[in-house]
């Protein structure tokens, strides 16, 4: 039997034939980011750079010697590659559980063409399973809290956590995401909230899921 990260590594692996020949990458975070960032090292030569969503990936990459570049000073990406939490089959997603939703979010709305790689695992048919990470800015954190009781959600704060723009994080528990376009835009209009971890807005384009029979495509 194969393990989730047997699994993340195969889809990794897959993602290697969508950025080949393309000199500037749009990089992710994650476990299974690790393996695509670990890959890349083989084809270092024929990469100029990336632009990285997290600290943690840009050391990764640096220790591999792949330059790491701004964002204001490339412009637009072809391909941002990055895992996932969950994804439904319309490649929505919910993404932050290892805290970088924000970076990501700007990176996949930055890029032409999203890759998400991930174990079969991360698969539903309804977001919400996974809690729903959401990067408030600190003060905003107890009236961002009461704003997801309304929605019927049970925040919890990731107590001690800062992520890399100095914020904080909520995951709000038990929300069953059956509009997710709908529940991303209301919860950007909290005052406070940096960033939600539902990408529906920019979904990914294309998810390349790791099973034990091998990876299966998922795209729009
Ligand atoms: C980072 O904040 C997340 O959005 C990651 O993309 C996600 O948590 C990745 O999960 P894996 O570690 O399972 O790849």
């Amino acid at each position: 039997m194969s393990s989730a990260d047997d699994l993340k590594r195969k889809a990794a692996e897959a993602a290697l034939e969508y950025v080949r020949g393309i000199p500037i990458l749009g990089i992710g975070t994650g476990s299974t980011v690790n393996h695509f960032i670990d890959l890349l090292a083989d084809f270092r030569h024929e990469i100029e750079g990336a632009v990285s969503s997290s600290e943690a990936s840009t050391e990764r990459l640096k220790k591999l010697g792949i330059p790491v570049l701004d964002l204001n000073a490339v412009g637009d990406l072809e391909v941002y590659v990055d895992g996932a939490d969950e994804i439904n089959p319309h490649l929505q997603l919910i993404k932050g559980g290892g805290g970088a939703l924000t970076r990501e979010k700007i990176i996949a709305a930055a890029s032409r063409k999203f890759v998400c790689i991930a174990d079969e695992g991360k698969y539903v048919d309804v977001l919400g399973r996974f809690p729903l990470p959401i990067e408030v800015i600190p003060m905003a954190r107890s009236y961002v809290s009461r704003q997801m009781v309304k929605l019927g959600g049970q925040p919890q704060w990731r107590e001690g956590y800062v992520t890399d723009n100095g914020g904080q994080i909520i995951d709000v528990h038990n929300l069953e995401i059956l509009k997710p376009i709908e529940l991303e835009q209301n919860i950007n209009n909290i005052p406070g909230v940096v960033t939600v971890g539902i990408f529906a807005l920019r979904p990914a384009d294309v998810v390349l899921l790791g099973t034990p029979e091998g990876v299966k495509t998922l795209s729009r």
